[in-house]
C-alpha cells in the first residue's frame, strides 16, 4: 500500500485511524494544509485527490491507497507560483492566509468540476454549461470560509487566475 503525495510515493500511516489531514501535517511535515474546524465545516483542509477537491479532515489516510494527493506544496512554491497563487497576491485574496491553501486547492478542483459541466445550487439551466458568473463562483466556493472576510478578493483572484480554465 502506498499513497502518492505531490508526485512522491509514501508509506501509509502505521495507525489506520489517522486522518489524511493529520497524516499530511504531522507525519509528512507538510503544514501547508490547514486544520480549522476539523469537522468538515470550514474548508481549510481542502486538498486534491486525483484532481477532486476533498476535505482531508474527514478522510482517513488509508482510504487513499494508490490515489494521487496534491497539497498546496505540490501546486506551487518558492520555485514558482501557480497563476492562481499570483492572482491571490494581486487581488488581496487573503489577510492572515490561514484559509488560503484550502481556497486555492478548492478553486482548482472547482474549475475542474465546472469544465465537466457539474451544476451548482444556483445554476439556472441544468441542460447547459453554467456561465461562471460571480454568483456561481461564490456558490461553488461557499464551502471555504474566510474568517478575515477576504471573500471579494478571493473571487476576484479566482476569476483572474483561473479565467481561461473556467471559460474552457
Ligand atoms: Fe476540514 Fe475545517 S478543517 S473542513
Ligand atoms: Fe484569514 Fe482567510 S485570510 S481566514
Amino acid at each position: 500500500m502506498s499513497l502518492v503525495i505531490n508526485g512522491t510515493a509514501v508509506a501509509p500511516p502505521a495507525d489506520p485511524r489517522v486522518s489524511l489531514l493529520d497524516y499530511l501535517r504531522e507525519e509528512l511535515a507538510l503544514p501547508g494544509t490547514k486544520k480549522g474546524c476539523n469537522q468538515g465545516a470550514c474548508g481549510a483542509c481542502t486538498v486534491l485527490a486525483d484532481g477532486e477537491r476533498i476535505l482531508s479532515c474527514l478522510a482517513l489516510a488509508v482510504q487513499y491507497d494508490g490515489r494521487a494527493i496534491t497539497t498546496i506544496e505540490g501546486i506551487g512554491g518558492e520555485d514558482g507560483l501557480h497563476p492562481l497563487q499570483a492572482a491571490f497576491i494581486e487581488h488581496d485574496g487573503f489577510q492572515c492566509g490561514y484559509c488560503t491553501p484550502g481556497q486555492i486547492c478548492s478553486a482548482i478542483g472547482m474549475a475542474s468540476e465546472a469544465r465537466r459541466g457539474v451544476p451548482s445550487n444556483v445554476t439556472a439551466d441544468l441542460t447547459a454549461d453554467a456561465t461562471m458568473t460571480r454568483e456561481e463562483l461564490q456558490e461553488r466556493m461557499s464551502g471555504n470560509l474566510c474568517r478575515c472576510g477576504a471573500h471579494n478578493g478571493i473571487i476576484d483572484a479566482i476569476r483572474d487566475g483561473l479565467g481561461q480554465e473556467l471559460a474552457a
